[in-house]
């Protein structure tokens, strides 16, 4: 099966002399959430809005299913909803009149039927007359959404969906954007919280000074550079690693009161080199401990050591932006 979209040797050098992309390759396939991470003034924004023909590349190509969206515009764009980063409605439009504005925009005809789809599917149906101004923050966000949907595109650009929203909304979002790729939607979202990849991406492209410096389907990523961490709480400080523990990825934390022994997820619960064999070892070295803890690795580890920097942390989050240790046990 063929992309959806290609991206191919995609540049865009601003008036200003800001090189915003520099040489973007990306095949984003049909059906997928793909996540587009990277830091402020990273390039996520540029890309959107030139595969959404709002600003034209210096150099490269892009094609939606086929149509080269500069030869082709027309039916590139057909293909296309966008939920742009600055939120622009008018307030005193009624939310149907907006969604209807914005299919007619496209050349289609007035659909009732497909209107009430959208405004069903954000849940938007029972206010479909009221005034924009009346509407909560959370319906707001989805009546972009709708607007973005009037025209039934088959690809949707979120960028930045939920910054500055608060944790239950943002909880929300993500639902929905689920729910719409269960209905064939393909889905680009860009963002600067890690949590928000985490959660909703099938891929993530991590993107840094304008390169895409990794993609990679979400579950291999944390599979491959997502090892484990074991932090041993010790009974007695250690002043510096026995002997008898050299060899072992072990280092020395908290002032010597804790011992992190870094691994592999699958070396764990493996005999040799695993945690049994870190045990027994400890024992022999008669170095005692009063608690331990595993923690696994997360995109916000990988995230840092790719782009040099953290990511933003979810504003008002439920959850830390680490993630809480995933095991923890007493022992003596
Ligand atoms: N219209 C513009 N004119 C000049 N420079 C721009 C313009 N838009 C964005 N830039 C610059 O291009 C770079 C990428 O910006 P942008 O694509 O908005 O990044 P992101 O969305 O990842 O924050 C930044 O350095 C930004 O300052
Ligand atoms: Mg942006």
């Amino acid at each position: 099966m063929t992309a959806l979209l290609t991206v191919r040797s995609l540049t865009k050098t601003y008036a200003s002399g800001q090189r915003a992309l520099q040489g973007i390759d990306l095949e984003i396939r049909r059906g997928e959430i793909f996540a587009l991470l990277g830091p402020n003034g990273a390039g996520k924004t540029t890309l959107i809005s030139i595969v959404c023909g709002l600003v034209r590349a210096s150099s490269g190509t892009v094609t939606v299913d086929g149509h080269d969206i500069v030869r082709d515009w027309r039916a590139a764009r057909s293909l296309i909803g966008l939920v742009p980063q600055e939120l622009t409605t008018d307030a005193f439009e009624t939310v149907r009149a907006t969604v209807a504005f914005s299919r007619g925009l496209f050349g289609l005809a007035g659909d009732a039927a497909a209107l009430e789809r959208v405004l069903r599917s954000l849940s938007l149906w029972e206010r479909r007359d009221s005034k924009i101004i009346t509407l909560s923050g959370g319906m707001k966000r989805r009546l972009l959404i709708a607007k973005a949907l009037a025209h039934e595109p088959r690809l949707l650009f979120l960028d930045e969906p939920t910054a500055g929203v608060d944790v239950t909304l943002r909880r929300e979002l993500w639902a929905l954007v689920r729910a719409l790729r269960d209905t064939g939607v393909t889905v680009i979202l860009t963002t600067h919280y890690i949590e928000e990849a985490e959660q909703m991406a099938d891929r993530v492209g991590v993107i840094d000074g304008g390169r895409l410096v990794l993609v990679e389907d979400k579950a291999v990523l944390m599979r491959k550079l997502g090892g484990k961490q074991l932090t041993l709480a010790l009974q007695a400080p250690l002043a510096a690693l026995p002997p008898a523990l050299a060899g072992l990825p072990l280092a020395l934390a908290e002032g010597g009161h804790a011992l992190v022994y870094t691994y592999e997820g699958a070396a764990g619960g493996g005999a040799r080199g695993g945690i049994a064999e870190l045990l027994l070892r400890l024992g022999e070295a008669g170095v005692g401990f009063k608690d331990l803890q595993t923690s696994q690795r997360s995109l916000e580890d990988i995230f840092v050591g790719l782009v040099g920097q953290a990511a933003a942390p979810a504003p008002a989050s439920a959850s830390a932006p680490t993630p809480a240790p995933a095991a923890s046990s007493s022992a003596a």
